[in-house]
């Protein structure tokens, strides 16, 4: 009986495929997964979606990155009009708006919105990739790989082939490329993407209807968001990818998606499409650890003082408030989630899933003489890597967390390079004005959102708890000036720093850039502090390495094994920011005992939750008037609906994604997953797992009654 259920619990648990798990690829679609979604309701076709020879879904679904790292999408949006009109979330936009942003136009605190398009604000550095195809590359890239390589050797072979890939797929072409590593490194796929690089600010909500609920109801259900925002792609006259120029013209995509104004009900077939960031399902119960242990744990004490001290600084000042409302955010929406992951992985046992899953792999290698050379010792090297790299791992996190939570240090060392160039007797003068006038654009862009006091703050608290909890091998050097010359007193160091950096205001650093002096350059404190930061990064980098190299080589043997294990399972791989598909059904459930929460919540909800004026939960007049109107049609009738669940695999990066119903058309823009399976990237937890949506009809009347933009409804074409 105990052997049975072991069995059972195992079947139940890890390795099987589960309902609705699974971020897939779009070119294995036809062969892994539309037969399950057409039974599950889907009407349409696997080419309709994803076909190399003609338009498709895909055409109408963008990844947002930034120049230097397009690749990185940050988050997903999608095309809802014939002129590229884009739609993504509002925590997506955030830092768009917020830098358009000023106490005289606080477009955060009043929204925005472009009633024509001339009034589309630019935002350089923010780019939209839109998939062109996508390519299995794995034969090709095994076939310089050897079993005797070294991970170095193998790593240069990898990059040495996808580059060739990417020039292939790419030369002549406007396309970018890009091999990824599938199955921590198993399997290896082409993707090409168009590019676009003029990406324009079209509306967005106030932030108490784009944040309602702000931190509070973070990762929360029920929730009441109107978490979107618009932009446009721009392209060249000729339609290619181009920088900002008033020339450019609105992007004709292949395809944009129909928007839905009939809702969901229960049960509903949804499918979500976009860039899930990471994912780490495949990670061990070693692993497990070391991410409740030491990133999670560490992460969410660090970031409690680092919000604290932020948070007394914005109270101070509405300028100061605007400054760090998006750095705010960000550092807050993790600080919870690694939280409530960890609460999340004691209550679904997940520590034991692995294990249970762990065991099972033993039993399957030890059955076999082949198996047991090829992957009897993996889990033991998994285990200890993770062993020799606590201590570092653990300093490496407080080094990101705490050494890298103020700024200015940051800031100081990487302008330092440009600097001493300043100083070099040898460079000409004329080459010296173009370092001033690129020096001069990013101290405008550091300087707009800086404020001294509170980097200051900081500096003193956190550098302390850097101090503190990390042995002394591994301290930066200023710290040992501290030590030294400060007799530990952070704070008075903190109170130097501020009265002679020259990098603590842009007054200070332009004038230093008139007349550079590198001497004094080597002994400011904030540079002190930056060079010691990157030091001390080589350092446990360096530590570090070997142990990772070792620990990629474990995972890559223990994940091949598992898929030999069970050749018939269809598996999705981790996510890393490609682009994925995600089908499932709109779907209520018990967080806990005896608690049902729907599927879907309404205006009504939102003025239940109204709060004070200037809190999370304020609701705008206007909305209020509009509520007590129950002016609803076309978007509804008796009620409005704001948001609703989904039972979907997503992750952060999916931030925007398109929900699109049976037949093709946009139900909705993901923007959240819920507390009680924040176990999720590491463990899909079926019964738990939603993704929080907002619901089309509550933007589209959001864009038509609050903000009077006809102009943008009539741009779409709208489902009734
Ligand atoms: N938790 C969401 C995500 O990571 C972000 C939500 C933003 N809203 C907020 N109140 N901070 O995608």
């Amino acid at each position: 009986m105990k052997n049975l259920l072991i069995i059972v619990f195992v079947l139940l648990s890890g390795v099987v495929a589960r309902a609705d798990e699974g971020m897939w690829l779009l070119s294995k679609l036809k062969e892994q997964n539309i037969d399950e979604m057409q039974r599950m309701g889907f009407k349409l076709t696997a080419e309709d979606i994803y076909s190399v020879n003609q338009p498709g879904i895909k055409d109408a679904i963008v990844g947002l990155g930034r120049e230097g790292r397009p690749f990185r999408h940050f988050c997903s949006g999608e095309l809802i009009s014939p002129q590229g009109l884009l739609l993504t979330n509002h925590h997506c936009g955030f830092d768009a708006i917020q830098s358009h942003s000023s106490v005289e136009h606080n477009y955060l605190a009043d929204g925005f919105w472009a009633y024509k398009m001339e009034d589309e604000l630019a935002n350089p550095g923010i780019t939209a990739s839109i998939l062109e195809r996508m390519e299995d590359v794995t034969d090709r890239v095994n076939a310089v790989l050897r079993d005797d390589m070294s991970e170095t050797e193998r790593a240069a072979a990898i990059d040495s082939v996808a580059s060739k890939i990417v020039k292939e797929a790419t030369e002549g072409t406007v396309l970018s490329g890009q091999v990824q590593a599938m199955f921590e490194g198993n399997q290896f796929f082409l993707f090409l993407y168009t590019i676009y690089k003029d990406v324009r600010l079209v509306g967005a909500p106030p932030q108490s209807m784009g944040k309602f609920g702000g931190d509070t109801d973070n990762w929360m259900w029920p929730r009441h968001t109107a978490d979107f925002s618009m932009f446009r792609i721009y392209t060249a006259p000729d339609g290619s990818p181009a920088a900002y120029s008033k020339d450019n013209v609105p992007l004709k995509p292949k395809h944009y998606l129909p928007v839905s104004a009939k809702g969901v009900k229960d049960n509903d077939f949804a499918m979500i499409m976009g860039f899930p960031g990471s994912t780490d399902r495949f990670t061990t119960s070693f692993g497990l650890e070391n991410t409740m242990n030491t990133t999670n744990d560490i992460r969410y004490k660090v970031r409690t003082e680092k919000l604290k001290i932020m948070g007394e600084e914005m109270a101070k000042s509405p300028k100061t408030r605007i400054q760090y409302a998006s750095k705010h955010a960000s550092c807050a929406n993790y600080w919870k989630y690694s939280f409530e992951q960890n609460k999340a992985l004691n209550n679904l046992k997940t520590k034991e899933n692995k294990i249970a899953i762990e065991q099972e792999f033993t039993n399957w290698v030890n059955a076999d003489a082949g198996r047991k050379t090829k992957y009897g010792d993996v889990l033991a090297t998994i285990q200890k890597a993770y062993a020799d790299m606590s201590n570092y791992s653990a300093a490496t996190v407080y080094l990101q967390e705490a050494l890298g939570g103020p700024e200015v240090h940051l800031f100081a060392y990487r302008s330092g390079k440009k600097l001493k160039d300043l100083c070099d007797k040898n460079i000409s003068a004329e080459k010296k004005e173009e370092i001033k006038k690129s020096l001069q654009a990013s101290a405008a862009d550091f300087y707009k959102d800086f404020n001294t006091e509170l980097d200051a703050r900081l500096f003193a608290a956190l550098f302390k708890l850097y101090h503190d909890q990390v042995a002394g091998d591994l301290q930066p050097e200023v710290i040992a000036l501290i030590d030294k010359k400060y007799k530990g007193d952070f704070e008075k160091f903190a109170q130097d720093l501020k009265k002679q950096s020259v990098f603590m205001s842009e007054e200070a650093f332009n004038a230093f850039m008139e007349k550079p002096d590198c001497k004094k350059l080597e002994k400011d404190l904030a540079y002190i502090a930056g060079k010691s930061y990157f030091e001390t990064w080589i350092k446990l980098s360096a530590y570090s390495n070997e142990m990772n190299t070792k620990l990629a080589k474990g995972n890559r043997l223990f994940v091949r094994g598992l898929m030999e294990m069970n050749p018939e399972k269809a598996w999705a791989p981790n996510a890393n920011s490609t682009i994925r598909l995600t089908y499932g059904k709109v779907r209520s459930y018990k967080p806990r005992d005896a608690v049902f929460y729907d599927y879907y919540t309404t205006l009504a909800g939102v003025l239940e939750k109204e709060g004070p004026k200037g809190g999370e939960f304020e609701v705008p007049a206007k909305l209020k008037e509009l509520y007590a109107k129950k002016d609803y049609a076309p978007y509804g009738d008796d009620y409005l609906v704001v948001n609703f669940i989904t039972d979907n695999d997503i992750t952060g990066g999916n931030s925007g994604s398109g929900v699109i119903n049976a037949n093709g058309e946009l139900i909705g823009a993901a923007f959240d997953g819920n507390s009680e399976a924040m176990s999720g990237d590491i463990d899909f937890e079926e019964n738990l797992q939603r993704c929080i949506n907002l619901d089309t009809r509550y933007m589209l009347w959001i864009v038509d009654k609050f903000a009077g933009a006809k102009n943008l409804i009539d741009e779409m074409t709208i489902v009734k």
